[in-house]
């Protein structure tokens, strides 16, 4: 009886050191797991650099260096109606704003040019000659890598998406500079 009043005596001013709390532990068992040799992500060296000359999986190099290189590239996708209708959606999320709903260079950055400052130079127009005997390709490096103030949209769209919108920016040209033959067929024209 007089020996557990001891033991439990003991106990209690042992905890009351704080020696049985666990908030550290009196000695580390198996110390190299414990404190980890490991690296934490983001810290230096543990960002390993790629080597020299990989690539990420699925991405192709852009080989177009110049214009003149661009014209050689003509558009891979077919001017069918989803071709047609997907450039249509892509133009009026990605280009409208500064192009315009047929390319004009009207687009609202060009209708802000007096509130209260100019916001933007009013782009130039899509419906010009030079966009019109410019090759697909060439309307295309200037998607893929930007021109001066016009930003690189390379990252919005992906390549078939760029030869999307390019088949409707040619449509919108023809909207706005129709042949004869197109007229004649808008005359007969019934909506499906
Ligand atoms: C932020 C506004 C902005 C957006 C959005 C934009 N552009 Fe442009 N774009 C410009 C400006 C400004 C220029 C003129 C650049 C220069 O001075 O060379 C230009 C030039 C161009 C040209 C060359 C015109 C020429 O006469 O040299 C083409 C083609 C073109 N844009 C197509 C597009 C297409 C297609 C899209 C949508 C994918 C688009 N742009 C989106 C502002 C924009």
């Amino acid at each position: 009886m007089r020996s557990t009043f001891l033991i439990l005596f003991a106990g209690l001013s042992l905890s009351a050191c704080g020696y049985l709390k666990h908030s550290q532990p009196y000695y580390t068992y198996a110390p190299d797991m414990h404190y980890s040799a490991g690296l934490k992500a983001q810290e230096e060296g543990a960002m390993r650099q790629p080597p020299k000359g990989t690539i990420p999986r699925g991405f192709r190099p852009y080989s177009i260096l110049t214009m003149d290189q661009a014209k050689m590239h003509l558009n891979p996708l077919p001017r069918n109606k989803e071709n047609l209708n997907q450039g249509k959606i892509l133009f009026n999320t990605f280009c409208i704003v500064c192009h315009g709903k047929f390319g004009e260079g009207d687009g609202l950055v060009a209708s802000l040019k007096d509130w209260p400052r100019p916001l933007y130079p009013r782009p130039p127009s899509l419906q010009s000659e030079k966009i019109r005997d410019y090759k697909d390709g060439q309307i295309f490096h200037v998607i893929t890598m930007g021109q001066n103030l016009m930003p690189s949209y390379a990252e919005k769209l992906n390549e078939e998406e760029r030869w999307q919108v390019i088949h409707y920016v040619r449509a919108l040209y023809r909207a706005k500079h129709p042949s004869a033959d197109d007229l004649k067929k808008a005359e007969n024209y019934i909506e499906e």
